[in-house]
């Protein structure tokens, strides 16, 4: 009876049993605009909860501190209608900023893997460790394209193939997203930066994106129709403008193709002061009232920390600039997402008891160990490893990333600088360094030597960062020089050495946001450490510990083998050690080419056809390493191409095999690429482009016939009238271990139809 009382007096919104829209609508006619455009903002909770949450009843907060959260949460609950809070942080690879987190490697590093399999899996591990600590939705996966590799967030990207990118994006969509909003352990996935946000001008971040409708429908497009039609909770915008107009803007991009063509459902967050930048920065609104009125019209349904929105949106109102039901439908939708989170009946509060089981737990260190294998790309070897465990050797360990935690986890973990509390980064003993994973994984009677042989970048006198639009790193480092003491020690111990392992790359002060690079040499004392490395005659084992694709020096290039990891996450030392020691056979391949010199430029392996020539005066124009590349401590052979299908219509499919072959000693496994050529097209169009690829595990000695089926649907171009058609017409599929056109089998097939 009782109970049944206080049912009754209820509002009808807080009624579980109730259908949710008509929660959602009865709720909505109890709000204020206040509270309307307070739910359509997402405050920054490194500022004063209490303003954000009881004066602007901010609807989201992201880069909450964890111990905040509870207090968050209570906050919410305290305003007049306690409409509980969505929040959000970047939880990139693993939870950057919770303290003891698993950190997998950067997606650059994992996209290595051609794995989406274990990809699906590193976002559900993330889900789990990040969805009891308040948390509920994260802000990844990147779908740009990485195309010019000074620009500083290459590193967040999956490479440069947009088919690729739809892959391995869907499938850590699907990990975070888990069985749906009502699985405890699901967090909102987020695709992002829609759309064009990485073709930069000169690398510069954020800057006007040169890119037309056919361009973006033709490659920047796709990878998030896919990530819409996985049922991608939500988008976030990029920073760029396009042809005029700041994707915050951009009504054809977020309301026509996205809402419209794509019928998708979810919610748009801007990115980081996206309405205010339209009027201090690229100052194409007045005021904020305007700035407020023109980004919800587009299509914007959070604001991310424009804290001005606050007053402008309503001020837009009040002048006539935006109606109130325009804010009711943008609330109706982040209404009804928080009904679907369950977050009414239970807003989230962290669940100490589960964060203590399954945080950084030895399943998910486990298999954090077994992506950085994956990850893990042989780039070069003269024959020198896997290093045998010969008793008495001598190794010595040399380099800036050899021994140093945040370049090993990389941008978007602890240290990187985007929050305040966690300045010292994650626990060191968490982290395996190349250094540690050697000392872990050498043979017992080896002398491990360890010398640091230069410096990066260092803090340098007050150079401050000059952007003022938010997680600002102050940029006060300063490129290091050689030093002549700290190269004579390297050359000591690599002299003293059978062998000499150097780390070398970039650190976090050159990559990330703000943080884009005017060249891709290496920095700092490197050069001059590895031309007097290169002079000992001591067997030269590279490790690159970088954020993106450098140019890699003569000294490198020469070296007995050359190991890309990027950045390998915590388990990334074990990796490297295991590899060198011959205890995992390599099978990573990059998805992202390697230039020779800065200049080469844009160097994706999928060029439009028409240019003059193929090559500059002064250089090749061929990358230093291919999209695709990578070696193994075996051998593969293919052979028998054969098209089974060799006409095919639109509405079917190609049917192909290929013969691969395991020609060397150990068993290994080959990722077996297979691009489409159309030969003429009505528009010009790319030369090739991936279509179809496997991991397939071969033994020593073993064939296996890979058989292929592509949807011949697939086999599209963007015609000039911007439509993405197939046209019927001669084909070629070519099929191999990586992108070179001398490393691919070709045969040729007909499209009807
Ligand atoms: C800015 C970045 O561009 C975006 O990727 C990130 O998710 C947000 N800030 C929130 O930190």
């Amino acid at each position: 009876m009782g109970n049944s009382r206080i049912m009754n007096t209820q509002p009808d919104y807080r009624k579980a049993t109730l259908p949710m829209d008509t929660r959602v609508r009865d709720l909505l006619s109890r709000m204020t605009l206040p509270e309307k455009v307070g739910q359509m903002m997402q405050a920054d909770a490194q500022q004063d909860l209490e303003t954000i949450i009881l004066c602007q009843f901010a609807g989201s907060i992201l880069h909450a501190e964890p111990g905040l959260i509870p207090k968050a949460i209570e906050l919410a609950g305290q305003t007049r209608l306690g409409i509980p809070l969505l929040i959000a942080d970047d939880c990139i690879h693993g939870y950057s900023f919770w303290n003891g987190a698993t950190i997998f490697p950067t997606q650059l590093a994992m996209a290595c893997a051609w794995n989406p399999d274990l990809l699906e899996k590193v976002a559900r591990i993330t889900a789990v460790e990040v969805s009891c600590t308040g948390v509920k939705w994260t802000f990844s996966p990147v779908l740009c394209l990485a195309r010019d590799l000074r620009w500083g967030r290459i590193n967040e990207t999956f490479g440069e193939d947009p088919f690729l990118i739809g892959e391995f994006a869907c499938a850590m969509i699907r990990g975070y997203q888990g069985q749906g909003l009502s699985d405890p352990t699901a967090i909102l996935a987020t695709a992002k930066h829609f759309a064009g946000y990485s073709e930069t001008q000169g690398g510069r971040d954020a800057s006007e994106a040169d890119i037309s409708r056919r361009k973006l429908k033709s490659y920047f497009l796709p990878p998030f129709e896919r990530a819409a039609r996985e049922g991608c909770l939500s988008f976030m915008t990029g920073y760029q403008s396009m042809d005029g107009v700041p994707i915050t803007a951009n009504r054809w991009v977020l309301k026509e193709i996205l809402r419209d063509e794509w019928n998708w459902k979810g919610i748009v967050v801007t990115d980081w002061m996206n309405v205010g930048r339209m009027v201090w920065e690229q100052k194409i609104c007045a005021t904020y009232a305007e700035a407020a009125a023109l980004a919800i019209r587009s299509g914007n349904d959070l604001s991310m920390t424009t804290p001005q929105f606050f007053e402008a949106a309503q001020e837009a109102v009040a002048r006539g600039l935006i109606t109130e039901a325009e804010i009711d439908e943008v609330v109706t939708r982040l209404l009804m997402l928080k009904f679907k989170l369950g977050l009414f009946e239970n807003p989230g509060r962290p669940d100490v008891a589960r964060q203590k089981a399954v945080i950084a737990c030895k399943e998910h260190t486990e298999f954090n160990r077994e992506v950085a294998r994956q990850s893990l790309v042989l780039l070069k070897n003269s024959g020198v490893l896997p290093l045998l465990a010969t008793p008495g050797k001598t190794m010595a360990v040399i380099g800036p990333n050899a021994d140093d935690p945040q370049a090993t986890l990389g941008d978007w973990a602890g240290a990187s600088g985007q929050v305040k509390w966690m300045r010292g980064g994650h626990p060191r003993p968490m982290i395996t360094t190349v250094l540690d994973g050697i000392r872990a994984h050498a043979p017992a009677n080896w002398k491990v030597s360890h010398a640091r042989g230069c410096d990066i970048t260092y803090p340098a006198a007050a150079e401050t960062a000059s952007r003022n639009d938010g997680p600002t790193r102050p940029r006060i480092r300063a490129i290091a020089k050689p030093d002549p003491v700290m190269i004579a020690e390297a050359v000591t111990a690599a002299e003293k050495a059978d062998f000499a392992v150097v780390v070398i790359g970039d650190d976090v002060h050159l990559n990330g946001e703000g943080n884009s690079t005017a060249t891709l040499e290496l920095q700092g004392g490197q050069l001059a450490l590895l031309e007097a490395l290169a002079a000992t005659h001591t067997p030269l084992i590279i490790v690159l510990v970088n954020g993106k694709p450098l140019c890699l020096p003569e000294a490198v290039q020469k070296a007995d083998a050359i190991i890309e990891v990027f950045n390998p996450g915590m388990c990334g030392g074990h990796a490297v050690a295991e590899a060198i020691f011959g205890l995992f056979n390599p099978s990573g391949k990059l998805t992202i080419s390697f230039p020779r010199h800065v200049g080469q430029q844009p160097v994706y392996y999928s060029q439009t056809r028409g240019q003059h020539g193929s090559t500059y005066a002064d250089l090749t124009q061929e990358p230093l390493f291919v999209f695709g590349d990578g070696l193994s401590y075996t051998t593969f052979a293919y052979s028998n191409l054969c098209i089974r299908t060799p006409v095919v219509r639109p509405d079917s499919a190609l049917e192909v095999t290929v013969d691969v072959t395991n020609t060397g000693t150990r068993n290994g496994v080959e990722i077996v690429q297979l691009y489409t050529s159309d030969l003429v097209t009505s528009a010009t169009w790319v030369n090739k482009e991936l279509k179809a690829y496997q991991r397939i595990a071969l033994k020593a000695g073993e064939t296996r016939t890979v058989p292929f089926s592509v949807p011949v649907a697939s086999l599209t171009l963007v015609n000039a009238e911007c439509r993405r058609v197939v046209e019927p017409g001669e084909f070629e599929v070519l099929v191999g271990p990586n992108s070179r056109d001398k490393a691919l089998l070709r045969a040729k097939f007909c499209v009807v139809g």
